[in-house]
């Protein structure tokens, strides 16, 4: 069987994915520097499959180390999660940003092309289509105008793996865009586990239930959507993890560039999640509604139908599964990895 690197595989969507993978089958290999992770996310992924990980610290902008993970592995396939992913930092620290996801890029690129590998798939977001497509979100949109660095840099990222496949018909690359990735594994063992104060909205849905905040703020009751908050397509991780693993089948088989959507195709709004949290798992989520958020759209999601055509994928878990299992997990490990025995 095929055997996979993840860069960035001991994060949220890496660990994940790597579960995924273990259990179609895939050999695994994982690289990380741990900058927003724990290894023992990838130990905990070795206890749900009882497969091996061969994982390596290792910084993926260090062309050296990822020279000897390429030796010592026949790698047939990379993924590529490795990157910074915290939008209002980015925009604070936009030279961190630019720096880390563009040289990872480029330095997996180089050492890809120097160890004859010749398939990556990229992480990369719906936040590429900017703000002037219509939703629907489709592939076949042109990139619009990011709203902040992180942003730029998927958009970057993506012409970049454009340009070197163009100039080496041998390399094929597949770009994933993700929607709103939420949930945890069925098993509450991996989930989301962000370091200081949640910028996304369901670990502070989670982190307010379990009392480590004291009151969720949602941004905006005034956008003009069907309750007046922003809508989104909320992807369970579990669904997103397995269009990876159709994803590495896929690129073994094509060559070229592809880009498909990942998301489910339906938008739910910040009050539906809040009230679908607190139903699902019977526990009240205080919350008070503030101020918009700068840089957030009303309203986007998905046309899932390309991923359904040629992955022979579609989401599906429901927003209940999603909150369920987002619950199970903070609930297990209050304080994340952190809480490990
Ligand atoms: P994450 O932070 O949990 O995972 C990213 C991993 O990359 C972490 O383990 C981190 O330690 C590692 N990393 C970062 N820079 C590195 C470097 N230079 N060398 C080695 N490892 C490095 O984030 P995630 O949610 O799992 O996201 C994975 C990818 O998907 C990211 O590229 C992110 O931008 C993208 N993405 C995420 C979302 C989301 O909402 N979670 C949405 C769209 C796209
Ligand atoms: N929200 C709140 N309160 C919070 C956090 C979020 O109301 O405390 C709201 C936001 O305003 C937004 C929705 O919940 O309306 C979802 O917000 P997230 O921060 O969870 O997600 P975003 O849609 O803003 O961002 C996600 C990814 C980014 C990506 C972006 C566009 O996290 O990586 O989608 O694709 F760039």
């Amino acid at each position: 069987m095929a055997k996979i690197l993840l860069a960035g595989g001991a994060g949220y969507i890496g660990s994940h994915t790597a579960v995924e993978l273990l259990n179609a089958g895939y050999e695994v290999v994982a690289a990380d520097n741990y900058c927003n992770s724990s290894p023992e996310a990838i130990r905990r992924v070795e206890e749900i499959t009882g497969k091996p990980v061969q994982l390596y610290e290792a910084d993926i902008r260090d062309s050296e180390r990822l020279s000897q993970i390429f030796r010592e592995n026949k790698i047939d396939a990379v993924i590529h999660f490795a990157g910074l992913k915290a939008v209002g930092e980015s925009v604070k620290k936009p030279l961190m940003y630019y720096r880390n996801n563009i040289d990872t890029t480029l330095t997996l690129l180089e050492t890809m092309q120097a160890a004859d590998v010749r398939n990556i798939i990229f992480s990369s977001s719906a936040t590429v289509y900017g703000e002037e497509n219509p939703v629907p979100y489709k592939e076949t949109m042109q990139r619009g105008v990011c709203t902040n660095p992180y942003g730029w840099t998927k958009a970057m990222m993506e012409q970049i793996f454009e340009d070197a496949a163009r100039a080496d018909p041998s390399l094929s690359v597949v770009l994933l865009r993700y929607f709103n990735p939420i949930g945890a594994h069925p098993s509450g063992r991996i989930g989301e586990d962000p370091l200081g104060i949640p910028n996304n909205l369901m670990p502070y849905v989670t982190q307010v239930a379990v009392g480590k905040r004291e009151c969720l703020t949602i941004f905006g009751s005034d956008y003009p959507t069907k309750d007046g908050t922003c809508m989104r397509d909320y992807i369970h991780v579990v669904d997103l993890a397995k269009g990876h693993v159709k994803a590495v089948a896929y690129i073994l088989q094509h060559s070229g560039t592809e880009v498909f959507n990942l998301g489910t195709g339906t938008p739910y709004s910040v009050t539906e999640i809040v009230e679908t949290f607190e139903r699902v798992n019977g526990i009240k989520v205080k919350h008070v509604y503030g101020d918009r958020r700068a840089g957030d759209l009303p309203e986007f999601y998905a046309n899932a139908d390309k991923a359904k055509a040629l992955l022979g994928w579609q989401a599906e878990y429901t927003l209940d599964d999603m909150c369920r299992d987002a619950w199970n997990w903070q609930k297990q490990n209050p304080d994340g990895y952190r809480s490990s025995d």
